[in-house]
């Protein structure tokens, strides 16, 4: 029994498990790279602060959820719950609205939340975000859409749907929100606690309660769509246009809502089949009010972001073909210490050759052939005292399943021109 154990909601992840990770990894670095976005990378923590004002004091997240604390010299510090605050902070301290607008930016990495672990829930989460700042037309919330698809596309998910939402902007969201709480109001004695307290705290959060009892009040809500101001309306309407134009399926869905407040006019989800029902793999939306209320200049954005833990259940959920990671070709093999040193001469020069190459630690020949075999090698080299004193290698292909003897100064075109065929 181990003495120590992981914190609730962290995983290891172990050997077996980095390939999922990987080809996550790869993907993402792949659409990032094809759809022109930059990659930024920031400090795992921030100033409480940041998080408190961005994300919004009457989030969950900022309630509940984050993991704060005081450093050593007294400051309110906070592990990010998530990336778009720290992206936004980063564009204003670092100038990065003097370039070209739109900024397109990306990152990878872990974030923290104190929430209830259950499957595709951390504590330790990771996520792929990506950024589109200065834009604000509804080209950009399309292109921030169609990249997030892409992703899940190419990863060859099925059953993939777009969850779509409009939440307004300031000059219409308040009076949708007093409509809203008004039909919230007279059905006051019938709601749950937390509804009761999202009414007074963040009444568009009562549209995400999830109790069965309070579902019959959300059905009966009032939509924002139909409350929308004129711009607002056009620009969603624009976004749907194009997403009709395209033929990409999607679902409107007015109870989308998501869970940090910083979010104007655009929301989106996107859901897959494999890890239940209303799952997203990664959400998403414009807020074009975040980056003057952290004390930039008024810029519209608009972003998204995907977590992997989730990505890599429906990995294996979907039993989606997931590579297996680059091993070295070569493995030495050899007949006891007489040879040992000869064989690390030889692993040396493979190396400095540029081949990949590990060797046997010791052990009998059939072992250490078994752990080639393990170490999925393509080559086993053999090296008894034979071979040593006639300067040869036997090269035993593990795909093929022949061998040769090869002559020590012909070995390593040998071993390229069969790795090339
Ligand atoms: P979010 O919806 O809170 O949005 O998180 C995005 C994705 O991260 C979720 O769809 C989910 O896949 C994953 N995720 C969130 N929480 C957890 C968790 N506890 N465990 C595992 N996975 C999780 C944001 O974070 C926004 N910053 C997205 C954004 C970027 N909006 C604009 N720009």
């Amino acid at each position: 029994m181990a003495k120590y154990t992981r914190l609730t909601g962290t995983q290891d992840i172990l050997p077996e498990e980095q390939r999922y990770w990987e080809h996550f990894r790869q993907t993402v670095a792949q659409v990032a790279l094809d759809y022109g976005f930059d990659r930024i990378d920031l400090p795992i923590f921030e100033m409480t602060e940041l998080f408190a004002r961005g994300v919004g004091e009457n989030t969950d997240i900022v309630e509940k959820e984050m993991y704060s604390f005081q450093d050593k010299g007294d400051r309110d510090i906070t592990l990010r719950p998530e990336f778009t605050a720290g992206v936004v902070r980063a564009y204003i301290e670092n100038g990065l609205h003097v370039q070209p607008k739109p900024v397109k930016l990306y990152s990878i990495g872990p974030a923290f939340r104190y929430e209830r672990p259950q499957a595709g829930r951390y504590r330790q989460l990771h996520q792929y975000n990506a950024e589109i700042i200065g834009e604000s037309g509804p080209m950009a919330d399309l292109e921030i859409m169609l990249m997030a698809w892409d992703i899940y596309a190419r990863l060859d998910f099925q059953g993939l749907a777009f969850q779509l939402n409009a939440t307004g902007c300031p000059a219409c969201r308040p009076t949708y929100i007093e409509t809203l709480a008004a039909h919230y109001r007279a059905r006051q004695d019938a709601l749950c606690d937390d509804c009761l307290r999202r009414l007074e705290q963040n009444p568009l959060r009562l549209l995400d309660c999830k109790r069965e009892a309070c579902q019959g009040h959300i059905a009966a809500a009032p939509k924002i769509t139909a409350h929308l101001c004129a711009e607002c309306d056009a620009h969603f309407a624009e976004l749907r246009g194009f997403l009709d134009d395209l033929g990409r399926p999607y679902t409107l869905n007015h109870t989308l809502v998501r869970g940090l407040d910083y979010y104007t006019k655009t929301v989106f989800e996107v859901w897959a089949e494999g890890i239940g029902a209303q799952s997203a793999v990664c959400g998403g939306g414009r807020y074009d009010g975040l980056i003057e209320l952290i004390g930039g200049p008024a810029t519209p954005a608009v972003g998204f972001a995907a977590g992997i833990e989730r990505a890599v259940l429906v990995m294996k959920e979907q039993d989606v073909e997931v590579p297996a990671l680059p091993t070295p070709p070569v493995y030495i093999a050899y007949l006891g210490d007489a040879c040992r040193q000869y064989a690390v001469r030889l692993l040396v020069h493979l190396r400095e050759a540029g081949l990949g190459a590990q060797i046997a630690m010791g052990g009998s020949l059939r072992s250490q052939l078994r752990h080639a075999n393990k170490r999925d090698a393509r080559f086993a080299l053999i090296i008894g005292e034979d071979e040593m004193a006639a300067d040869v290698v036997m090269v035993r292909d593990l795909h093929a399943g022949d061998q040769e003897t090869v002559a020590q100064d012909a070995l390593i075109a040998t071993l390229r021109s069969r790795l090339d065929a």
